[in-house]
């Protein structure tokens, strides 16, 4: 088992990676206090024993799978639930399941009493790589991502790779959206991604990305917790991919791959990015694309599915779309643009695509 620490201002919280993290971690955590468990569907059916043997008698809140569930009923659920339970001050809230849990359940651990302790337990590799770390806890409202939230960082994350080898493969393919964007920021990660492209459903390998992108993602949140500055650099390919995440319906790591793709195109004709290693950081987009259900069919017309950029979080209110982009190893930058120069951008870009 490896160990990451994350110092903010205010908190301190430890990040373990490894199998073993569960059953040294989770008998001291639970010990002591009234315990609430918030995980979805799928996770509860596929992991019975695993809830068997670590959380007897703690009240378990399972809610329906999927994003569209990531919303005010189901916080509010939540919530009754754990008013209903007798939760106290010195509860602890555990968030087991994908990002959408990790988001939704440490909401709630931020808002109940103002703040009950929160052990993030992330079993997708999205969640593992990045969204179980750092602190964003959100949920959607009127089809706006993430808009109501609070940062309210975990007290512990417990990382166990193993939960990935029930993970459909999609699913597994969708985190790799999330380790593309850390290869984009860190020349560290990109020669690991580059060199082993071919190794992406290898546990072993799987692991020391999610280990190097938490590293990462730590020292980020460590720096600039409430994203006045360099955490903006993770939202490299989002700004895109949440527009066509809303308006196509598909997965988050998918919607961000995809998004990558087309703002790196974007920034290489403008020369916001260097070609070389644009082109070389496109390559491995493309590759884990390949893995992905999407097809060139998909690059037509995405100009008419980018609205939802107009309301993204990273716009600071001069009208212009707000774009995270690497610039050149370990370099990134921030691209503002106006909406029509923005789509006409993603246009080129993905006409670019198809043609090659
Ligand atoms: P998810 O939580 O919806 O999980 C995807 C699917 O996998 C679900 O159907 C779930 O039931 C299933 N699942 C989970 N673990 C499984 C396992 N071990 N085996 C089999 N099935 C399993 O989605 P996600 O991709 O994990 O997360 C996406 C969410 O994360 C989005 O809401 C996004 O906004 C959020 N996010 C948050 C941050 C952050 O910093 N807080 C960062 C990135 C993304
Ligand atoms: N996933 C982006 C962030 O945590 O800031």
């Amino acid at each position: 088992m490896e160990w990451i620490t994350l110092k903010t201002f205010s908190t301190e919280s430890k990040i373990y990676v490894g199998d073993d993290a569960l059953a040294s971690r989770l008998p001291v955590l639970t010990a002591g206090q009234k315990n609430f468990v918030v995980t979805d569907e799928n996770v509860y059916a596929l992991y019975s024993d695993f809830f068997k043997e670590y959380f007897q008698g703690a009240e378990i809140c399972v809610i329906q799978a999927g994003e569209e569930y990531k919303n005010f009923q189901s916080l509010y659920r939540i919530l009754e639930k754990m008013t209903g339970a007798g939760l106290h001050r010195t509860s602890k809230l555990f968030a087991v399941g994908g990002g959408v849990i990790g988001d939704i359940g440490g909401l709630a651990a931020a808002l109940y009493m103002r703040g009950i302790s929160c052990v993030q337990i992330p079993t997708t590799l999205l969640s593992q790589v990045d969204s179980s770390v750092g602190g964003k806890t959100a949920v959607d409202v009127s089809g706006v991502k993430n808009v109501v939230g609070a940062f309210y960082q975990p007290c512990e994350v417990l990382v166990a790779p193993t939960f990935l080898k029930t993970l459909p493969n999609r699913e597994l393919k969708c985190g790799v959206g999330e380790i593309v964007k850390y290869a984009a920021l860190s020349g560290k990660i990109f020669d690991l991604l580059e060199k082993g492209i071919g190794r992406l459903n290898d546990l072993e390998f799987l692991t020391s990305l999610i280990v190097a992108c938490i590293e990462h993602k730590a020292r980020v949140v460590e720096r600039d917790e409430k994203e006045a500055n360099e955490r903006r650099s993770l939202n490299v390919g989002h700004t895109t991919g949440h527009a066509l995440e809303l308006a196509r319906g598909w997965s988050h790591g998918e919607s961000v791959l995809f998004g990558m793709l087309l703002e790196t195109e974007a920034a290489i004709a403008a020369g916001v990015c260097e070609e070389a290693y644009g082109n070389r950081l496109v390559r491995i987009v493309r590759e884990a694309l390949r893995m992905t259900p999407i097809t060139e069919a998909d690059f037509s017309s995405v100009e008419n599915d980018l609205k939802a950029a107009k309301s993204d979080k990273k716009n600071t209110g001069d009208g212009k779309i707000q774009m995270a982009v690497a610039k050149d190893k370990n370099e990134w930058t921030m691209w503002a643009l106006p909406f029509a120069e923005y789509c006409d951008a993603i246009r080129n870009a993905a006409k670019k695509i198809v043609r090659e």
